[in-house]
C-alpha cells in the first residue's frame, strides 16, 4: 500500500495533509525518514512512525450521520456548530464528509476516509441519485413538474439541470394543511406567509450543485422552508438514528452504494 494512503487510513490526516507531513520529514518507515508519499509499504510488517510515534493501521471507515438543521458541513467554524462536533467518540482525523448539506438541511450525510468511495458517489458522471423530502411555499402545476423532470435553468451561466424525479405528496392552502405542516417551526417564516399555498414532496436529483434543490424549486416559484435528504443511491437514512446520531455502515450498505456506481 502507498505510504500516504496508509497514513490517511490510519487517521493521521487527509490524503492531502499526510503528503505534506511526509514531505516535511515527519514520517519514518523502519526507522528511516521517508519524504516520498508514493512509496509502497507493507502494512503488516513495516514500522511506520509519525512524529516518532508508532502508527497503527485503522483501515477504511464509513459512517452514516443524521444531520440536524443549524450546523454547517465543515470541519471547523468560528461561530457555528459543525457536523464534526457530533462525532465526539471518534477520532475524525483523515475522515471527511461525502458531499455537503446546507446549514438548514437535515438528513443523510456520509463520512469516510476512503477517497475512491467519495469519488464514486460524488462524481456527476456516476449519476448517483440523492432523494430529498421538501416542504415549500408555493404550488406546482403540471408544467412546473415537467420542467423539473426535463431540466430547468437555475442560474444565468449554468447548464440546465439534468433530468430529475419529482413526486408531490400534499399541496393546498396553508390554512387547510396547518396540522400537517406547522410552518411556524421552520426558520424565519413571517406570519404573512400563512395565507399562502404550500406543497410537499420528494425531489430526486443525480447532481450535486450548490443549493440545487432550493434553486430548482425556486425556478418554478416555490420557496423551500424545509429540506431533508432521505437517501443516497440505494441507501436510506436509518430511521432509528435520531438527529445528531451516527453509526458505522454495514458491509452490505457499502456494497449497495458502490455496486450502483462502479
Ligand atoms: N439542495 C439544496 O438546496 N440544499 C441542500 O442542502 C442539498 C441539496
Amino acid at each position: 500500500m502507498r505510504l500516504d494512503k496508509f497514513l490517511a487510513e490510519s487517521s493521521i490526516g487527509t490524503r492531502k495533509n499526510v503528503r505534506i507531513y511526509i514531505k516535511d520529514g515527519a514520517v519514518k518507515v523502519n526507522g528511516k525518514v521517508i519524504t516520498e508519499p508514493s512509496i509502497e509499504i507493507k502494512e503488516d510488517t513495516d514500522i511506520i512512525e509519525y512524529l516518532n510515534k508508532l502508527v497503527t493501521y485503522r483501515g477504511k471507515v464509513y459512517y452514516m450521520f443524521h444531520k440536524p438543521g443549524g450546523c454547517i458541513t465543515a470541519r471547523k467554524d468560528e461561530t457555528n456548530k459543525t457536523v464534526f462536533d457530533f462525532f465526539n467518540e471518534v477520532n475524525m482525523n483523515g475522515i471527511f464528509h461525502v458531499g455537503r448539506l446546507d446549514k438548514d438541511t437535515e438528513g443523510l450525510l456520509l463520512f469516510t476516509n476512503d477517497g475512491e468511495f467519495n469519488h464514486q458517489l460524488m462524481c456527476p458522471e456516476k449519476h448517483v441519485e440523492k432523494k430529498y423530502f421538501f416542504i415549500a411555499l408555493g404550488s406546482l402545476d403540471k408544467e412546473d413538474i415537467k420542467k423539473i423532470e426535463n431540466g430547468i435553468s437555475i442560474g444565468k451561466e449554468e447548464e440546465i439541470t439534468k433530468p430529475a424525479k419529482i413526486e408531490v405528496i400534499k399541496s393546498g392552502m396553508y390554512e387547510d394543511l396547518e396540522e400537517e405542516f406547522d410552518i411556524r417551526k421552520f426558520y424565519n417564516i413571517n406570519s404573512n406567509f400563512y395565507e399562502q399555498p404550500v406543497v410537499s414532496g420528494y425531489l430526486t436529483i443525480s447532481e450535486g450543485r450548490k443549493h440545487q434543490v432550493k434553486r430548482m424549486l425556486k425556478a418554478v416559484g416555490c420557496y423551500v422552508i424545509y429540506l431533508k435528504r432521505i437517501s443516497i443511491g440505494e441507501l436510506d437514512l436509518d430511521n432509528s438514528l435520531k438527529k445528531g446520531q451516527y453509526r458505522i455502515l454495514s458491509e452490505d450498505e457499502i456494497q449497495k452504494l458502490l455496486g450502483k456506481c462502479i
